[in-house]
């Protein structure tokens, strides 16, 4: 099957979040099973030189947007299995950030066409286009028609998948036709109209022949004013055509055993490294060394939805634990304040490091014990999937992927990989970092006994590539290859959304200010049993009703018990030739793309 798959983001190249991580490593997993991947994403300024070096020029062209007709150079990188192409238009990407420009929907309009168009430039025929959040959300509306303009797309399928639905890129009505291109008929309820403006991210929802989340909790939550942002309505209207899959990370790169940022390597089996690590970080970050006392830490954007005004109000609560803290991260002014004040009022017990640092990140999964992931919404969430593969226990909040991806200690039976509670409530909060420190620092037998099965559980990319491939075969109806073989997709459930008949909603906060403003009356047909969310009120406390989605059979646990020595197959296949064949235009070559000069920097502390 040949897969176009576009992204803003892509990893190694250029990262600002976990979108860059999943199209960095899904493509990779789909190639292994066997099919044609091409990686589409702009050729941002901040893409280094190390890997322009590698790239070859293939073709340019105009691309037609409105009334503009805009230069598209298109270069090509082959890397583990996968074709990147890199669109090129200085105008547009020779910025310091990706992000953040007054003319961003232009911008990604203008890559949204270049998706469209590359295809024959490039002789490809994609049975499907994967496009992912708001910046690639034209690709599936403007396929509706170009399907039967241009004969490489004639058999193409889109895939939409939903990283996080607070951004949706809304812009008022009059850049349909003067910077889409669109006539005035996709401005209707069921496209992209929205409370008088435009919005990519409904029209994504409506044109696309399937739309993913990155979680099957988080396809559950969407349908909820409180999680959904406005757009319960469209996804509980096109609900039989959306399903959470869950994201997996690339367990050759996160690995404890071969990881060189450690201090000492470790593994599930030998974990005396982490003993090493454990001090490496109290000494790069100023704690007192003292292997005894756990370290809870957090690794994040420091912002509202992640949990933090909890965090702030838990801190004296915590101070007045047997435990050492360690945060990471950059973010809202009041929390990177608050932090360095605490640090500067516990010195040697609680250190605040305000800034990006991969080295120190990965410091921080290897050498903690306790990971904090208190998110108030995330819809899969990373962060605490490398910390588990580190042996680091994960305390969060039973929100989006975090939900379907930690299995909480049940004292009982020993089975867990983690600590979870269930409400915006610092009690809760401060009760499950209790309950993880209590049992770290006395019953050290059942702690070991957790980190083995946090950090054997699979969460490489096989399980879910074949999720998306049984997708793919589904909407395109090419048939499924031979049974048992290992590119074999996972079967489709008939029902997308799974229903959680066992997941109480969360309460809101005393003080949550967190939850999302949804004054507008909805003008699309409203989540179940669920009413707009204002600020000072809970999310859903009831169970959904009678038409809610009907229960999938399948429950995203992804912990094994039974442990083995590598988890997921995803061994390294031979590489290929690492070089693209690309025709070279005689005339009218650009000069290669050139190193870049300055740039912010990605976030590197491998959070979300
Ligand atoms: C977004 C989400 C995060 C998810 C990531 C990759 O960054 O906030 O939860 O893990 O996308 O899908």
């Amino acid at each position: 099957m040949n897969i176009l798959f576009a992204s803003s983001e892509v990893a190694p190249f250029i990262k600002t979040g976990g979108l860059a991580d999943v199209a960095g490593s899904l493509p990779q997993a789909l190639a292994r099973a066997g099919h044609d991947v091409k990686v589409i994403l702009p050729l941002y300024e901040g893409i280094r030189q190390e890997w322009r070096d590698q790239m070859t020029f293939c073709c340019w062209f105009n691309v037609t947007l409105a009334w503009r007709s805009c230069y598209c150079g298109v270069f090509s990188l082959y890397k583990d299995g996968v074709t990147y192409w890199f669109v090129d238009n200085e105008y547009y990407f020779k910025r310091a950030d990706i992000y953040g420009h007054y003319d961003d929907g232009e911008r990604f309009a203008f890559f949204s066409r270049a998706v469209i168009e590359t295809p024959q430039h490039m002789n490809y025929y994609p049975n499907v286009i994967h496009c992912n959040d708001w910046q690639t959300a034209l690709v599936p509306i403007y396929l509706l028609e170009d399907r039967y303009r241009y004969p490489t797309l004639a058999n193409a399928r889109s895939v939409f998948t939903i990283h996080n639905i607070e951004y949706q890129g809304r812009y008022g009505a009059h850049v349909l036709s003067d910077l889409f291109g669109l006539d005035k008929s996709y401005f209707n309820e069921k496209m992209l109209a929205y409370h008088g403006d435009v919005n990519l991210m409904k029209g994504a929802i409506y044109a696309s022949d399937f739309i993913t989340t990155v979680s099957p909790n988080y396809a559950y939550e969407l349908q909820y004013d409180f999680y959904a942002h406005g757009l319960a309505g469209v996804v509980t209207d096109c609900r039989s055509k959306i399903r959470g899959i869950l994201n997996g990370i690339d367990m050759d790169v996160f690995n404890p055993e071969t990881d060189p940022g450690l201090a000492q390597n470790f593994s599930a089996y030998d974990t005396a490294g982490k003993a090493a690590c454990k001090a490496a970080l109290q000494q790069a970050v100023g704690l007192n060394q003292d292997p005894d006392v756990p370290i809870v830490a957090c690794v994040s954007r420091l912002v509202s939805h992640k949990g933090f005004d909890m965090v702030l109000n838990a801190l004296n609560d915590l101070a007045g634990m047997n435990i050492q803290m360690v945060v990471l991260g950059t973010g809202d002014w009041k929390y990177e304040e608050a932090f360095r004040q605490f640090e500067s009022q516990h010195q040697g017990r609680f250190a605040a490091r305000i800034m990006y640092s991969a080295a120190l990140s990965t410091a921080i999964y290897g050498g903690a014990d306790i990971f904090l992931m208190p998110s108030v919404s995330e819809p899969c969430g990373l962060s605490q999937i490398i910390a588990m593969r580190y042996g680091t226990l994960p305390v969060v909040r039973e929100a989006g992927g975090l939900k379907d991806t930690v299995q909480p200690y049940n004292e009982f039976t020993g089975e867990g990989t983690g600590f979870t509670f269930t409400n915006i409530e610092t009690w809760e909060l401060v009760d499950a970092v209790r309950r993880a420190s209590d049992l770290y620092t006395y019953n050290k037998g059942a702690w070991q006994h957790l980190m083995f099965q946090a950090m054997t559980a699979d969460f490489g990319w096989s399980r879910s590539a074949g999720e998306y491939l049984g997708i793919y075969h589904d909407i395109t109806g090419i048939p499924r290859p031979n049974p048992g073989s290992e590119s074999e997709p996972q079967p489709v459930e008939e029902a997308v959304i799974a229903d959680s008949q066992d997941q109480p909603q969360p309460q809101a906060q005393e003080t949550a200010d967190q939850a999302p403003a949804a004054e507008e009356a909805s003008d699309v047909p409203s989540a179940p049993a669920q009413e707009s969310v204002p600020a000072e009120v809970s999310a859903p406390a009831e169970e959904p009703k009678a038409e809610e989605p009907a229960p999938s059979e399948e429950k995203p646990k992804r912990v094994r018990k039974a442990p083995a020595k590598k988890s997921d197959g995803q061994k390294a296949e031979a590489k290929k030739p690492a070089k693209a064949a690309a025709k070279k235009p005689a005339a009218k070559k650009p000069a290669a793309p050139k190193a870049r000069t300055t740039r912010k920097s990605a976030k590197a502390n491998g959070e979300e």
